[in-house]
């Protein structure tokens, strides 16, 4: 189809889909609403799907195929972000959604999908491929994959079959070998993909993007130049009626085990040989697999945990975590966590990498800062801004963008610096909207291209940085909360740079 300047556009065709279908396990859950569905029609929106294509729902409450396209009808047109709702496309798109009821322990529901694949893949011509995504509660990622082991469904002759599993991969560092024992008992590696939906984000792609893709910086990325990193990732939401789940989770492994440790992975990597998933994975690999290990009588140091209690902001009054529903008065569950980390390499010896993450912290922001290394004579003198080292800020989001800070001679007698930035906006660069990272996640797996996915190994050496934490923090009774909902977390994270010479940084 010709674009607007009469080409072919070329993101438009670049990689055709096969036609398939996706399998969504919890089809009834908050992902499938908030972000699956409405992913899934974007790409329709975009005509990234292929003619033949069908979504099938799986959970265990009873629907009808009617009713489950009227409820995510109601949950696509709320939940689509920038993107408009046509109600047109929605008609065609939602003859390909069918729904399916069942228990994942039991086998009628594998021998129920069975057959209602057959049937839509002659209905719907999707050529017997299918991407099963696993979005239920953990518990049920190793018996759905045995479940489709035991009927077969995960291997057809002339087709392929893939399984995308959700977050969290195990809850420590044992329990995610034993999930991956036993999906492996069922799967080969290249059918499985491990979701960390901020590797789908746009900026945490494009970090590779700016790194591999210039001459410039790339000279700079290493310990000669660094003076250490920051990365945050604050939310101002509490835990938003998952007060269950989280109890268990806490911020260090909701957060920092997969997302910010494969930030991390990215911003510090070596450079691939090409871009292709199994080089770049093999960096990332290698750089969690260099992350220094924590020994226990060093968590004090170079860990913090916080939890958030009640607060009052502009008159109305927030509760604190203890308070939320389905959480225990007496919670030691860390609703922040920051720590430092090193790289045992020869890039990033002794540089800091700073991790924090919490909820309802004063604002949503999720951002890396490198300081760079101070001039090393202050030729100005105290006016020459020796205070204000360079600092490249890469935004992750909101907001998205890199800036860099530098100094600047303020117009006038004397020479005075003052720091000034240097700004890259996506918005107003490119002025087209980003498409969410499930978007782009679930494209990558209909093409099968796991680039962005994680592997194993990736996934065991990040539980390895976390759990000597997790395992001092479960023998330690912590005095919380600890910080007040809306403040920037407890004073002790604070501390922890304090003793480096280093500050937080106000995003
Ligand atoms: C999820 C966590 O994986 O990521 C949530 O379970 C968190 O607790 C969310 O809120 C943050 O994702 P995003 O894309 O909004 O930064």
């Amino acid at each position: 189809m010709p674009g607007l300047l009469g080409l072919e556009d070329p993101l438009r065709f670049n990689n055709p889909v096969a036609p398939c279908a996706v399998v969504i396990f919890g089809a009834n859950g908050d992902l499938t609403k908030r972000k699956l569905m409405p992913a899934l029609y974007r790409l329709a929106y975009e005509r990234r799907l292929p003619a033949g294509f069908a979504v099938v729902g799986v959970s265990r409450t009873a629907m009808t195929d009617d009713a489950f396209r009227e409820k995510m009808r109601e949950s696509v047109a709320r939940f689509l972000e920038d993107s408009p709702f046509d109600e047109e496309l929605w008609r065609s798109f939602a003859q390909g959604l069918f729904y399916q009821s069942g228990d994942i322990g039991d086998s009628s529901l594998y021998a129920g999908l069975s057959q209602r694949l057959e049937q839509i893949a002659r209905q719907r011509s999707t050529a017997g491929n299918v991407l099963f995504y696993l979005s239920t509660s953990p518990s049920q990622y190793a018996p759905a994959v045995e479940g489709l082991g035991a009927a077969h469904l995960h291997r057809r002759e002339g087709a392929w079959r893939r399984v995308i599993i959700e977050k969290p991969f195990g809850h420590d560092q044992s329990s995610a070998r034993e999930l991956n024992d036993r999906v492996r008992s069922v799967l080969d590696e290249q059918a499985i993909y491990r979701i960390d939906h901020y590797l789908g984000k746009e900026t945490v792609q494009n970090i590779l993007a700016f790194r591999f893709g210039n001459g410039i910086f790339e000279p700079l990325w290493n310990r000669r130049y660094v003076n250490h990193v920051q990365v945050t990732a604050a939310e101002s939401i509490g835990v938003e009626g998952r007060g269950g789940y989280y109890q268990e989770a806490g911020a260090l492994r909701d957060m920092i085990q997969n997302h910010l440790l494969q930030v991390l992975a990215t911003i510090a990597m070596e450079p691939p040989a090409e871009y292709a998933a199994e080089a770049v994975r093999d960096e990332r690999a290698k750089l969690l697999k260099s992350i220094q290990r924590i020994r226990p009588e060093d968590v004090p140091r170079v860990a913090v945990k916080g939890q958030y209690g009640p607060a009052r902001i502009g008159g109305e009054p927030l509760p604190g975590f203890r308070e939320e529903p389905g959480v225990d008065p007496l919670s030691q569950t860390d609703t922040y966590a920051a720590l430092t980390l090193e790289v045992d390499n020869w890039r990033w010896a002794g540089v800091p990498f700073y991790i924090r993450t919490g909820k309802r912290l004063p604002k949503r922001v999720t951002d890396i800062a490198i300081e760079f290394n101070r001039a090393p004579l202050a030729v100005f003198g105290d006016a020459g801004g020796g205070h204000w080292p360079n600092l490249l800020v890469i935004r992750i989001q909101p907001e998205e963008g890199i800036s860099l800070r530098f100094s600047s001679k303020v117009p006038g007698a004397g020479m005075n610096l003052r720091p000034v930035m240097m700004d890259f906006n996506y918005g107003t660069s490119f002025g087209a909207r980003t498409p969410t990272a499930y978007e782009t996640l679930l494209l990558d797996a209909l093409e099968g291209d796991a680039t962005l996915y994680t592997r194993q190994d990736m996934v065991e050496a990040s539980w390895a940085v976390v759990q000597p934490v997790l395992d001092a923090w479960s023998e330690t009774k912590f005095d919380l909360p600890n910080y007040a909902a809306g403040s920037w977390g407890p004073a002790s994270s604070d501390d922890m740079l304090a003793a480096r010479g280093h500050v937080w940084r106000v995003p």
